[in-house]
């Protein structure tokens, strides 16, 4: 047989028509933190570019997020006020379900995904409540507030749900929640697979949720646990989420690929604050050629198998797939 070593050089138009991997700009969902007030954008020290906004000026974000093709948006709140079990996540005027009427409002076609947890809510910055004996969170305990939190957003807009806490048994319970209520058709995104990461550390800056004491290890998943890793996913695929999620997202890239195997679910990755830092401050420091590198990193969330990609680089994204059409 004839063998040929010598492969043809293909030039740049036959390169990109044989490309097995693309980026487009409705692959993304942009996180968003909405605190109150009027007039507020702080941005964030550890993540240049991301900010803390009230919600008038969120409205003004998702004016320009339409414009560059963004509409898919995941909502974080961080209320006025804590207390022990998060009372602002269940209230119909807390932050996050006056944020989804008023976007609804003025931007009905915005896709909104609300975070479905309590860390941001709760004074000891936790996920759920606490057993204060155990000095852990009381995980059934958690799942039945969760239930009313989820009914509190479906009420509200929300385009579909996506539980962050890793308590187990969650996607069940919020499925039959929202059964029963009549929401039937409001998609789960489960965190399905969601490590006890250090990735996390500007994001509980921004979400003003760092836990009081101890750490999420009880209820987060050990980085070194692959098999651990595919059954949670698989758990949750049993329980009826819609779409899967590996978190963080680099590290994890072989998980990405072993979850879209072993299910048939669509695949989210979250790249997550620590990942969006850490390009965004060697590029600010010229250590890397910023937009290439970015853009290589999303790529490589697609190769790996993701359909969804969360990020904080979104809209640098999709200026960049402008300005390359
Ligand atoms: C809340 C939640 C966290 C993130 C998303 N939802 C923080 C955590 O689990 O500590 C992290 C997102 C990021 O780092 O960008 N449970
Ligand atoms: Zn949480």
């Amino acid at each position: 047989m004839f063998q040929r070593f010598r492969r043809t050089r293909l030039n740049k138009h036959l390169r990109s028509l044989v490309r097995e991997t693309q980026v487009n700009v409705e692959d993304f969902i942009y996180p968003l933190f909405i605190r109150s007030g009027k007039g507020i954008k702080t941005e964030v020290a550890s993540m240049p570019g991301v900010f803390q906004m009230s919600i008038d000026e969120i409205l003004k974000e998702c004016e320009v997020l339409k414009e560059l093709g963004i509409y898919s948006i995941l909502l974080f709140g961080i209320p006025d006020t804590k207390d022990s079990i998060g009372s602002d996540a269940l209230c119909e005027h807390g932050i996050i379900a006056s944020s989804i009427r008023a976007i609804k409002a003025v931007h009905p076609d915005m896709f909104i995904v609300t975070d479905l947890c309590f860390c941001e809510y709760t004074d000891h910055g936790h996920c759920g409540i606490i057993d204060e004996t155990r000095e852990t969170v009381n995980n059934d305990a958690t799942l039945e507030i969760s239930g009313e939190q989820a009914l509190i957003h479906a009420k509200a807009g929300a385009d579909m749900i996506a539980p962050s806490g890793m308590m187990d048994g969650i996607i069940e319970t919020l499925r039959e929640a929202l059964d029963k209520a009549g929401y039937e058709n409001l998609p789960i995104m489960a965190y399905s697979t969601k490590f006890a990461s250090g990735y996390y550390g500007p994001f509980r800056d921004v979400a003003e949720s760092s836990p009081s004491f101890g750490d999420r290890a009880s209820y987060q998943m050990d980085p070194a646990n692959r098999r651990e890793a595919i059954s949670e996913s698989v758990s949750d695929e049993l329980q009826g989420a819609d779409i899967l999620m590996v978190k963080p997202a680099l590290a994890y890239l072989d998980l990405v690929r072993e979850i879209k195997d072993a299910t048939s679910l669509p695949m989210a990755v979250y790249n997550v604050s620590g990942e969006y830092a850490m390009l965004k401050h060697a590029g600010n420091a010229n250590l890397i050629d910023y937009d290439r590198v970015v853009m290589e990193t999303m790529v490589a969330f697609k190769r790996a198998g993701a359909n969804i990609i969360i990020s904080y680089h979104a809209k640098e994204v999709a200026k960049m797939l402008k300005s390359t059409k």
